[in-house]
């Protein structure tokens, strides 16, 4: 019971790693806004977590929605102490064939929508001089991916905000880190990933498979809890050492060709 008494609010938990942190949270001994876009969904997923988690709509780009969040939560729960940025959605877009209005709209989710919702619940945070709170990155705000302009500049500017706001809150006693998972097993990924991105992941992540949102679960519950008391400004990678991965890999060099002897 690592987060015994504490209030947390993950948005985009209806579904996939926002939902497996709620679950994880509330079996920590904590209470958990459930705060999505998606109300119906939203609702299904705390009603299946029981009494300790709520549904709370809204969108975490929009100003007034994440003021109703975070008065939702505070009329709830008296406080909040735990904030997860985990909303944010994806795009695949060659970087010739991107529009304007793709690159906006996935920055204006994945990173505005994280500057909003950091800032209101801080302002709460910095009254009570505490607070814990987790950004969602990804490997591709790392590496450069094919397709990934819009969605991996939203992800390193995450990365950024996550530094600036663990310097500027350190006063305030409150932590701030980021999680960046590699692949991970979600709707999303199942739909969106193609055989050869599959593929692809399987060679170059050196565990040599995806990972489940619980483990990106387990995750923020150490970095949400008094254990992590020292840690801020970092980002955890939670990716099957795919960062760690160099350029010759996968390669054995006992069986690779020397030049000379290629048939
Ligand atoms: N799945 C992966 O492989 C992977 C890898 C790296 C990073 N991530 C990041 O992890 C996070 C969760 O990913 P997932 O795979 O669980 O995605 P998902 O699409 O399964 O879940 C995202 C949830 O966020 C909600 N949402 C989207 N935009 C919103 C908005 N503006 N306001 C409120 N809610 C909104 C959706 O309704 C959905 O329920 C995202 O930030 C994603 O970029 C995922």
């Amino acid at each position: 019971m690592r987060l015994s008494g504490k209030t947390a609010i993950v948005t985009g938990a209806a579904r996939g790693i926002g939902q497996a942190i709620a679950v994880a949270f509330v079996n920590e001994g904590a209470q958990v806004v459930i705060c999505d876009r998606d109300e119906a969904a939203a609702v299904a997923a705390a009603k299946e977590i029981g009494p300790s988690a709520i549904a709370v709509a809204g969108d975490i780009s929009s100003d007034e929605d994440v003021e109703k969040v975070v008065s939702s939560a505070l009329e709830s729960f008296g406080k909040i102490d735990i904030l997860v940025n985990n909303a944010g959605i994806g795009a695949t877009t060659l970087f010739l064939e991107s529009s304007r209005e793709e690159f906006e709209r996935v920055v204006r989710i994945n990173l505005t929508g994280t500057f909003l919702m950091s800032q209101a619940v801080a302002r709460k945070m910095a009254a009570k001089k505490s607070g814990k709170i987790i950004n969602i990155a990804s490997l591709s705000g790392q590496k450069g991916g094919v397709g990934r302009s819009a969605y991996g500049a939203s992800k390193a500017g995450v990365e950024l905000l996550n530094k600036v706001m663990a310097v500027e809150l350190a006063d305030y006693g409150i932590n701030v880190n980021a999680i960046a998972p590699g692949p991970i097993l979600t709707e999303v990924s199942k739909t969106m990933h193609t055989l050869e991105t599959r593929d692809a992941y399987h060679r170059l992540v050196p565990q040599r498979r995806y990972g489940e949102p619980s483990e990106i679960a387990d995750a923020a519950v150490f970095l949400a809890s008094d254990e992590a008391r020292y840690i801020t400004g970092h980002t955890l990678n939670v990716d099957g050492g795919f960062l760690a991965a160099g350029l010759l890999f996968p390669f054995d060099p006992k069986t690779a060709t020397k030049i000379g002897d290629e048939k």
